[in-house]
């Protein structure tokens, strides 16, 4: 059987990739973020970019650096500008993969100048970010839509409803439960989900693997 990752089979093709957390500022000292470490839409850039395709990297604050003449780097800070950048570039692109771990909550009022200290007891109020790849969903037309959906219980059932509400082609699902996933470390333990409903386990693999093989179901979907 010829390997599917054989030569270089997304040449030319426009990939748009988000990772990273986002941080939502609270004032211009703080803000509210979580542990995403960036490693593994950064591996999916690498993946993408070493089959030949043109990567669009947009990412929340991160250590992780990439060097790719095939990977142009958006940095930005916070959901909304994440949103502005991702349908920037939407339109033109072949695939988009959503890893980010977007805020799904943003401080309603931002303070212009550091917030004091003062009561015993103190409230943010908060208010939702936009759904970037719902949004997506909503307006695609022949991209390829990848998702990924972060869970600690009833994991299939709540990824199938991403997959259906956000109108995907495939979904990742990162399951909380699993030693080994998740969060900061370099490997990851996924299931996917395809727009038909079928289910794929995978092991525990580092997450440069989980890359090549979310690479290689994109394109065994892609070229159906
Ligand atoms: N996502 C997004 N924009 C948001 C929130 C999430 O694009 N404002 C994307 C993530 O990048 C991921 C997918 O939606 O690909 C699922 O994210 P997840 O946090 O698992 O699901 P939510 O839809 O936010 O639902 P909840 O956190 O309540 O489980
Ligand atoms: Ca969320």
């Amino acid at each position: 059987e010829k390997d599917i990752l054989m030569g270089l089979p997304l040449n030319g093709k426009q990939i748009l990739i988000t990772a990273g957390p986002t941080y939502e500022a609270i004032d211009p000292v703080r803000f509210i973020g979580n542990h995403s470490s960036g490693k593994m839409g950064f591996e999916i850039a690498k993946a993408a970019a070493s089959l030949g395709a043109e990567v669009t990297l947009i990412t929340g604050p991160t250590n992780q650096t990439i060097n790719h003449s095939l990977v142009k780097l958006i940095p930005i800070v916070s959901a909304e500008e994440m949103y502005t950048e991702v349908h920037k570039y939407f339109k033109t692109s072949d695939i988009a993969i959503l890893s980010a771990a977007v805020a799904d909550y943003r401080p309603k009022t931002v303070a212009n100048r550091k917030i004091k200290k003062n009561e015993e007891t103190f409230t943010i109020e908060l208010t939702r970010t936009k759904d970037i790849l719902k949004s997506l969903g909503a307006v695609k037309s022949d991209q390829f839509l990848v998702g990924f959906a972060l869970e600690t219980h009833n994991e299939l059932d709540n990824a199938l409803k991403k997959l259906k509400t956000k109108n995907l082609d495939l979904i990742v699902l990162n399951s909380l439960q699993d030693e080994g996933a998740g969060f900061g470390g370099s490997t990851n333990k996924v299931t996917f989900i395809t727009s038909l409903g079928t289910i794929i386990e995978n092991d525990l693999k580092s997450k440069a693997e989980v890359a090549q093989d979310l690479m290689k179901q994109i394109l065994k979907q892609f070229h159906a």
